[in-house]
């Protein structure tokens, strides 16, 4: 595996979407720069990573078992990498929660927090020491623009990528003097397995404890709004993990990356007004008041983007 030069790259979560295009673009660089150690929790799930990952496999890139929930299995895959060196560490793996809080467990709670916010920190504190002795190294979160921006019923997710968010932008003045650097991609939202597994959940739901107004409002406002911010604003998986690989490439890579320049107004709201009352009334409005206002908007962000202007320039 890791020639001379070659950088290694740790990634969790490859099993499907962002983890997964982020663990194969980087194996397929042209230059030969990156051995990809692509990390997941059930070994099953290979099989997919295999099939993209086509002439790199167990060239470029090696499949290895990671929970990032478990110490022993963080320290096995670490253990099992030569010299233990990671040079760029790429937090991806990560769960969803959506709902009224009234009907979730704390323990299903706690669990967002084990994975998104506990389990970065875990694979974050393991390979910390290293990077240190080695003066050199780069730690890349997966993060999210809710972890800036809370989003109704998303709470304790939002809450996870915040935590993650003031986390690393502690941890980023510290480690620069180590010549460490951390970065946080921030996408909006992404198509991939995320949303269909949230919506599998919530299908199975009865909301228990949860009063019947806010049970009509999740199912009639904020499923169907959801829904349509997936279809006019979502990005691919391959699209984020380009961004991502861009980070990755730069000598001094930049702190933050926001992958969707259609959700960038959206966040920029929140630092338009230091009372916090213009995101907070927005959203509402946007949501509660002024349903048709955001069905009109998010048909002219579909217009926008389209390909139909484009096409018009330049027939086929
Ligand atoms: N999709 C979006 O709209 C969106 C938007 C912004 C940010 N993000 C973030 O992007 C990251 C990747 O999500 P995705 O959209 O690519 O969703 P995804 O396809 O569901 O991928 C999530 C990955 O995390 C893995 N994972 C979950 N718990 C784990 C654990 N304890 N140890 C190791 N791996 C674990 C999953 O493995 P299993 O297959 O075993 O479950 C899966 O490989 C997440 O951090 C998410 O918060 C997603």
């Amino acid at each position: 595996m890791a020639g001379g030069g070659q950088r290694t790259v740790l990634v969790t979560g490859c099993s499907s979407g962002i983890g997964l295009q982020i663990a194969v673009q980087l194996a397929q660089d042209p230059n030969r720069r990156y051995c990809v150690i692509a990390t997941m929790r059930d070994l099953k799930k290979k099989e997919k990573l295999e099939e993209a990952a086509g002439n790199s496999l167990n060239d470029t890139l090696v499949v290895k078992r990671l929970d990032v929930c478990s110490d022993e299995s963080v320290a096995e895959c670490l253990n099992s990498i030569p010299n233990c060196r990671v040079d760029v560490l790429v937090n991806n793996a990560g769960i969803g929660q959506i709902g009224p809080i009234e009907s979730i467990s704390m323990d299903d709670m706690r669990k967002v927090f084990e994975t998104n916010f506990f389990g970065a920190v875990r694979m974050i504190k393991a390979v910390l020491p290293d990077m240190k002795r080695r003066r050199a190294g780069h730690i890349v979160v997966i993060s999210s623009v809710m972890g800036l921006q809370g989003v109704i019923f998303n709470d304790v997710y939002a809450a996870s990528k915040f935590a993650m968010e003031g986390f690393c932008e502690s941890l980023a003045v510290q480690l620069l003097q180590f010549n460490i650097f951390v970065s946080m991609v921030e996408p909006g939202p992404v198509n991939t397995e995320f949303e269909m597994k949230l919506m599998e959940e919530v299908s199975r739901s009865e909301f228990p404890g949860t009063d019947v107004d806010t049970i009509r409002y999740f199912k009639e406002v904020y499923l169907p709004a959801s829904h349509e911010i997936f279809v006019t604003m979502g990005q691919s998986p391959n699209t984020v993990a380009k961004a991502t690989v861009k980070v990755i490439n730069m000598a001094q890579p930049n702190f933050r990356c926001q992958t969707n320049v259609l959700y960038t107004p959206l966040i920029a709201l929140k630092y338009a007004d230091e009372k916090g009352n213009l995101s907070v009334r927005t959203f509402y409005n946007l949501l509660f008041n002024f349903g048709t206002l955001f069905h009109f908007s998010m048909n002219l962000l579909k217009c926008i983007t389209c390909n139909c202007f484009r096409r018009r320039v330049n027939p086929a």
